[in-house]
């Protein structure tokens, strides 16, 4: 094993709190602690200055519009994030770095290496394929694409031409596809033929085309990733191949206002309705550059691995425009971490030499329960800096990604942010920590937010309370949910008012002002890393002819962190049977995709109902959780919960 330097130390007086080291203080982009307070004191002035280290084709009139639920950055400013994330780097003669590195799943493809130069190029003459296809600035164009560059690539287009995508995940039905193409109004759509998962080819195309069925998309881009055997409509479907050969490689980026929709990405709100969250240009391109640059500490030179899919907003901001913008190697891997074994992660980090790995705790939990003897293999001394994601850490999972992957030496930034938000908000960052187990650490410099309790008071050291961001709100906070800016309004500031941004997270803070967040308040799951609806679930199931009333609610689980269970009245005449179990899992499999699964399926006859009718599901909630019920004096039915005890193991 090469020699690597120790980043971090342990506190000699605190239990498992850990702080960086002289070394990485020197190397760190920030290390004076006194950031927070100046940057505190005046977050307009902070993010302005930091906005200066970007592209502005024009500067912006005014840094911040305070207006309640139409609040702005950036009035009057033009900018691009293509433009950011490419140009600005070629004209300051790093054209031949490399921006993209590309692992294929199959061990015997080659890996692929795209300079900014090339990927600049990529980008132009797909941009100028989309504008020959009718995309002009605003039109919304729909992303569906396995983990290859053609992804980043599409994305780049867009944002060049001022073209929102709406980027959904390949793993999404093609129904959960259509709900989006249809709410964004998509007219093109990009997708691929296939692509390999767990070795077999997955075909997507069909996917793409079904969920395309009966929505505005005229147009249909297909990347060639498997044998280029899918059928293709004349007139609606075109090769993405040959849409760029034709295309001059000539395309410069459109100055765009700063307050431009740079795109829109569906997520999981309390209703089986996804929200469609809509982000800027310039906040975004802001916040975006500054947090991966701050919390990754990413300098030339560097290798960039964030293991997150592009349909998920950790893959926008921290796969594509966050390390794009900072000039630095972005590394993807197209397949699943198990192929062709549990050592694949730690090869790929030893091949390629990645510096910064950034991942969501479900993926470290399934890595430990393979064995210590994987990352043991391989040289892992490369990496500097080790990063989180998606749903609070487990102390077990998070010591063992410090001794196990960072060999005692890396920091973990633990970071908690949502697609609301666009980029990170809390975290420690990498030159000032602490480094503590399960907890995320403080608002990102010029971002304050507290713990409240529900009347809006800050709540004390150690006590319970919910996670709220003030005004002025951070550059790359949502500016809506599109279409929907009652929802928008009714959602995040209805319990604290237009001047504090309601997360919907529980959260407790520590003695030195750090937050550890517990998790979602309300009906939103967090599955194996991915954001989903207990009334999602429950629409799908609810679209099965044999079902007459469902309810779903969360429980923990050890490795995917939380689980749908789905509590399931069938139709008068139908009996339970292990076919109507497989029939009822086929359909969530049709409407929302695998990721909406119920990891149990439980038969009732009744489920516990308030006088109104209103199925208590705080009920269920307790009961398959083992927790306390409370008090059911109130029920409509209080019997049934005994009859639910038993079918759901309860030991009280
Ligand atoms: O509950 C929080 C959890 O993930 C939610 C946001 O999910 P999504 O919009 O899919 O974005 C995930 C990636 C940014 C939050 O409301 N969450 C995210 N990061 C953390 C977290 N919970 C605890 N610790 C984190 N670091």
């Amino acid at each position: 094993m090469a020699e690597a330097k120790k980043w971090v130390m342990k506190d000699p007086k605190r239990e498992n709190v850990f702080w960086p080291t002289a070394e990485l203080k020197k190397q760190a982009w920030v290390s004076d602690e006194a950031i927070y307070k100046k940057a505190a004191a005046d977050p307009v002035a902070f993010w302005s200055q930091q906005a200066e280290e970007l592209h502005w084709f024009k500067k912006w009139d005014k840094a911040y519009d305070p207006a309640p639920y139409a609040y702005k950055w950036f009035i009057g400013g033009k900018t691009n994030l293509s433009y950011n994330s490419l140009d600005r780097h070629i004209q300051a003669g790093h054209g031949d770095r490399v921006a993209i590195i590309w692992e294929p799943e199959p061990v015997e493809e080659k890996a692929l290496h795209i300079t900014y130069k090339e990927l600049h190029e990529r980008v132009c003459r797909f941009a100028n394929g989309l504008k020959s296809l009718g995309v002009k600035k605003g039109d919304r164009v729909g992303i569906y694409l396995p983990m290859i560059p053609e992804a980043v690539v599409a994305m780049q287009a867009c944002a060049r031409i001022g073209a929102p995508h709406s980027v959904v995940f390949s793993a999404f039905s093609p129904e959960s596809l259509r709900d989006r193409l249809d709410d964004a109004g998509a007219k093109v759509l990009i997708t691929a033929d296939g692509y390999y998962r767990r070795g077999k080819p997955i075909d997507l195309k069909k996917a793409a085309e079904q969920g395309a069925e009966g929505t505005k998309v005229e147009k249909i881009v297909v990347v060639k990733r498997l044998d280029g055997s899918a059928s293709m409509k004349a007139g609606r479907d075109v090769w993405y191949h040959d849409l760029v050969a034709k295309a001059s490689a000539d395309c410069a980026a459109e100055p765009l206002d700063a307050e431009h929709l740079s795109f829109l990405l569906y997520t999981s709100g309390t209703t089986g309705k996804p929200k469609g969250i809509m982000h800027t240009t310039g906040g975004y391109a802001v916040q975006s550059y500054l947090t991966a640059k701050w919390n990754f500490d990413l300098h030339p030179g560097d290798i960039f691995w964030c293991t997150a899919d592009v349909g998920w907003v950790t893959g926008h901001t921290y796969i594509n425009y966050g390390p794009l913008m900072n000039g630095v190697t972005t590394f993807m891997y197209e397949g699943s971490p198990d192929m062709p074994d549990y050592g694949r992660m730690w090869a790929i980090v030893q091949k390629h030499k990645i510096t910064q790995l950034y991942t969501a705790p479900t993926l470290i939990r399934m890595l430990i329960k393979q064995g210590d003897e994987w990352p043991a293999k391989y040289d892992l001394s490369t990496l500097r800096v080790l990063g989180t994601v998606g749903e609070p850490i487990n102390v077990d999972a998070w010591m063992w990604y410090f001794e196990k992957i960072g060999g005692e030496r890396c920091p973990i930034i633990d970071t908690w942010w949502q697609t609301e938000t666009g980029a990170n908000m809390v975290n420690n960052l990498p030159g000032v920590g602490p480094f503590i187990p399960t907890v995320a650490g403080r608002g990102f410099p010029g971002i304050i937010g507290d713990i409240l309790d529900s009347g809006g008071q800050p709540t004390k050291v150690g006590e319970g309370g919910y996670l709220a961001i003030y005004a002025p709100f951070p550059p790359s906070l949502t500016r809506g949910i599109y279409g929907d800016m009652d929802r928008f309004k009714n959602q995040y500031f209805s319990d604290y008012g237009p001047e504090r941004y309601f997360t919907s997270d529980g959260a407790r803070k520590d003695d030195m002002g750090n937050f550890r967040i517990t998790g979602r308040v309300d009906d939103v799951m967090n599955v194996a890393g991915h954001r989903l609806a207990t009334a999602e679930v429950e629409s799908a199931l609810a679209q099965n002819d044999k079902v007459s009333e469902v309810a779903v609610v969360s429980k923990p689980h050890d490795l995917k962190g939380e689980v749908p269970v789905a509590f399931v009245l069938l139709r008068k005449g139908i009996e339970p049977s292990e076919e109507i179990r497989k029939d009822l899992l086929a359909t969530v499999n049709r409407v929302i995709g695998p990721t909406g699964r119920p990891e149990e399926i439980i038969f009732a006859h009744d489920v516990p109902k308030t006088r109104s009718g209103k199925i208590m599901r705080r009920i269920l909630k307790s009961l398959v959780r083992d927790e306390p019920v409370g008090d059911l004096t109130t029920l409509l039915n209080p019997e049934t919960v005994d009859e639910l005890k038993k079918a759901v193991g309860y030991k009280g």
